[in-house]
């Protein structure tokens, strides 16, 4: 059992942590603990000095010290004393927005229920939620407030949930919620959060949480290249292999907001849920009102073990169906091979070269319909263009399936070029607000997703596309943020609900055709990683991680991604050179090292290559299939920070601790310096292991030989060794020079 209901205290435990929360003398919700398992109630830390002026409820008015200006609330409303940012806030009937939360009563739930139209955490194959329902009352606004718990013990996160019922005769407008928040007192916390933009998504970056309030979010209806929506807590000596830290994930993709304060006292408050900006939502009597799910987890021993939590979680309780577990086909996609130039014909021969290389799976990419030969038409025109093609659809997938191969196609369901037939014969279906131009990028608008004629229509015809061309795998892409926030057909008082209605209708459809194809692979993209969360996770499990295919660049973005998102989901591929995002030339085996940790593909055209390096392609696809269930099942371990040290390193461990694969690369060459050392982790520090150095073998007198193909060389050290001392590793004699080392114990 991890839920404990006592009279006054209700706790929630995993195998390393616990969530404390207790009812205080007045009813309220108080949080009490979040952090390493202790053995006591925790309630005796509850501040009880005086602070000058603060205001106090009415019923403790004469125990100034009791004030809700300063307490540790589990769910921080608006009004009522508290004037840190809130969690939760609501306008009431009479215009004001003053909550008053007590609790009316605690549920434990024999399993956890589903959430209605959002994606949430269920339970796993092994492990199942155990849930709790605490349900709070604003008794006189006749307002109930449920906080919806799930513990998964052995995975050491914890999910929750906000809903809110109306039970007033009248409606009120819910104008914020979160369903993370934390209270934390007087802690020093690093921020830890992922910044970027379009081909540079999910930067790392690190700084110290000073007094106000910071503010992480994304307001494009989107959760973003900008922010997302995941952040850490830190104590300022945390790493990756120690001290404490707390991770934070929103199931969301639409736009988010992360907000810490850290408040007169230094008591430090974290938020994570819905953006309130462009936001409110009217509840009419009776009517519910459900937050997306937030999910939790503590680390005591630094940032790989917080990854590790989230990767397990997202892969056991988020992610569904089989691709959630099974083995991801290596696939060739024809974007940066053909872009708009291809007919059926050099589909085909891409197809064949696509087989000869030992791929699985060959992409068409955009263009194949309407009269989409540049990106400036014909998006909602999914007819195919047989004229361009010069053969029906059936026809080329049928020949490819011929070939032993699958096929897949690019999808993106939600926009709408302004030059296409379904926007002239449906312009009202378009996020454009009558009587104003329209705002563009790449030249398309958004489907307003918020009306369901619309997400009805996207249905019958994508589901039409993959039965009768017997689809094995889709690219669902977004490419522009919705803008302006508008729904033809809602009124004026209720376009503030478009944003999460929009979002709500991309789920709905997603749903829909995921349920309806198990079979089919369905990878996630917004301009590479612009919806790169756990909100598209649980219907897409892998999603394509950046446009930025550039290995050097790439090693960054995925760095940041590495943190919260599983490998397996993360969709990195080998690109041309010069790279078509950096101009950047690196070598095939670095630009390999590069797209290894992920579902691993190509992004080119074979035909452009010389013998000799899709004779390598044939030799990564081999290894790169033997390595899949070590880089999908093992542990993963950052062993530098990219942003500091100018190497990336990274290493996967099985759960055995007998296998490993160790890669990385040197961004800068410097002359006459004798290589370069990586600290491993995850070992057994009492095993011993044989490590080969697979890419630069060593030759007698110590230096790499590139051109060398003996057999590569091999040593033996202890697990210890290796994780205390590290390992030299050797690289080629340029800027931008991968490694890698795989590792057998011998015991
Ligand atoms: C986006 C995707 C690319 C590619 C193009 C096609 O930019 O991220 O991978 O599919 O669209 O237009």
């Amino acid at each position: 059992m991890s839920i404990h209901i006592e009279e006054n205290l209700f706790s929630l435990e995993t195998k390393n942590t616990l969530y404390q929360m207790m009812k205080d003398p007045y009813g309220q919700l108080l949080h009490l603990w979040y952090g390493k398992k202790t053995d006591q109630n925790m309630d005796y830390l509850i501040n009880s000095n005086e602070i000058n002026y603060t205001g106090v409820l009415y019923e403790s008015q004469h125990d100034r010290s009791y004030s809700n200006d300063i307490l540790p609330f589990e769910l921080p409303v608006s009004g009522h004393g508290d004037f840190r940012i809130s969690a939760l806030s609501i306008e009431l009937p009479e215009g004001s927005a003053d909550l008053d939360l007590r609790i009316k009563e605690v549920i434990p739930k024999d399993h956890k229920e589903p959430l209605n139209g959002l994606p949430y955490s269920h339970d796993g194959k092994n492990e199942k939620a155990e849930a709790m329902d605490i349900v709070l009352e604003d008794h006189q606004a006749a307002i109930e407030v449920i906080l919806h718990y799930s513990v998964f013990y052995e995975t050491d996160v914890i999910a929750r949930s906000v809903e809110v019922i109306n039970h007033n005769e009248k409606a009120i407008r819910i104008r914020r919620i979160f369903p993370i928040s934390l209270d934390f007192q007087e802690q020093k916390f690093d921020l830890i959060h992922f910044y970027g933009r379009h081909v540079m998504e999910r930067q790392f970056e690190r700084e110290p949480i000073s007094h106000g309030i910071k503010n992480i979010s994304s307001s494009r209806a989107m959760s973003s290249h900008q922010h997302n929506p995941a952040l850490i807590l830190a104590s300022p000596n945390a790493d990756e292999l120690s001290g404490p830290c707390y991770g934070n994930l929103l199931m969301y993709s639409g736009s988010f907001a992360g907000l810490v304060e850290k408040d007169q006292i230094d008591q430090i408050r974290l938020l994570l849920g819905m953006n309130p900006d462009h936001f409110s939502w009217t509840l009419e009597s009776n009517e519910r009102f459900q937050s997306p799910e937030g999910l939790m987890s503590y680390s005591e021993d630094g940032f790989s073990t917080l990854s590790h939590n989230f990767h397990h979680v997202i892969e056991d309780h988020v992610m569904r169906g089989r691709f959630a577990k099974e083995a991801k086909p290596v696939l060739l996609n024809s974007w940066e091979a053909a872009y708009f130039t291809f007919d059926g014909l050099s589909i085909l021969n891409l197809a064949r070269e696509t087989k000869e290389l030992g791929a699985d799976l060959l992409v068409l990419d955009d263009g194949w319909f309407g009269y989409r030969n540049n990106d400036y038409t014909s998006l909602g025109d999914w007819q195919v263009n047989e004229e361009k093609l010069q053969m029906p659809l059936e026809m080329l997938v049928r020949q490819v399936h011929q070939m032993g191969l699958k096929f897949g196609l690019w999808i993106e369901p939600e926009m709408v070029s302004e030059d296409s037939d379904l926007y002239r014969k449906h312009p009202e279906w378009a996020m454009v607000i009558p009587s104003r131009k329209p705002l563009v990028a790449r030249s398309q608008l958004v489907l307003d997703m918020a009306n369901p004629e619309v997400v009805n229509y996207l249905y019958d015809l994508f589901s039409k596309i993959i039965r009768d061309t017997h689809l094995d795998y889709i690219k669902w892409d977004f490419n522009r943020s919705p803008d302006p926030l508008y729904s033809s057909v809602l009124p004026a008082n209720r376009q503030s609900e478009v944003s999460h209605r929009f979002v709500l209708g991309t789920y709905n459809l997603l749903e829909r055709l995921t349920h309806e194809f198990p079979d089919v692979l369905f990878e996630g993209c917004a301009g590479g990683g612009g919806r790169f969360d756990a909100g598209m996770l649980y219907y897409t499990p892998q999603i394509w991680c950046s446009d930025d295919t550039d290995a050097h660049e790439r090693t960054k973005i995925q760095y940041g991604t590495s943190f919260f998102y599983p490998i397996r989901s993360v969709g990195s591929h080998v690109s041309a050179i010069p790279n078509h995002q950096t101009r950047r030339k690196i070598s095939l085996n670095d630009r390999k090292i590069a797209a290894s940790p992920g579902t691993f593909g190509y992004e080119l055209n074979p035909a452009e290559l010389e013998w000799s390096e899709k004779r390598d392609i044939e030799k990564q696809i081999i290894e790169y299939k033997r390595r899949q269930p070590l880089i999908f099942d093992g542990n993963y371990y950052r062993l530098s920070n990219p942003f500091e040290d100018h190497a990336a390193a990274w290493m996967f461990v099985d759960k055995n601790q007998d296998k490993a694969l160790v890669q990385g690369m040197f961004y800068r060459f410097i002359s006459n310096y004798p290589g370069r050392k990586v600290v491993l982790a995850g070992l057994d520090p009492d095993k011993k292991y044989e490590v080969t150095y697979s890419s630069f073998p060593l030759s007698s007198h110590g230096r790499f030989e590139e051109e060398n193909e003996s057999a590569p060389a091999k040593a033996i050290f202890s697990g210890q060794a290796l994780m205390t001392g590290g390992i030299r590793v050797q690289t080629s004699m340029n800027d931008d020079a991968g490694f890698e080392l795989e590792l057998e114990s011998l015991n």
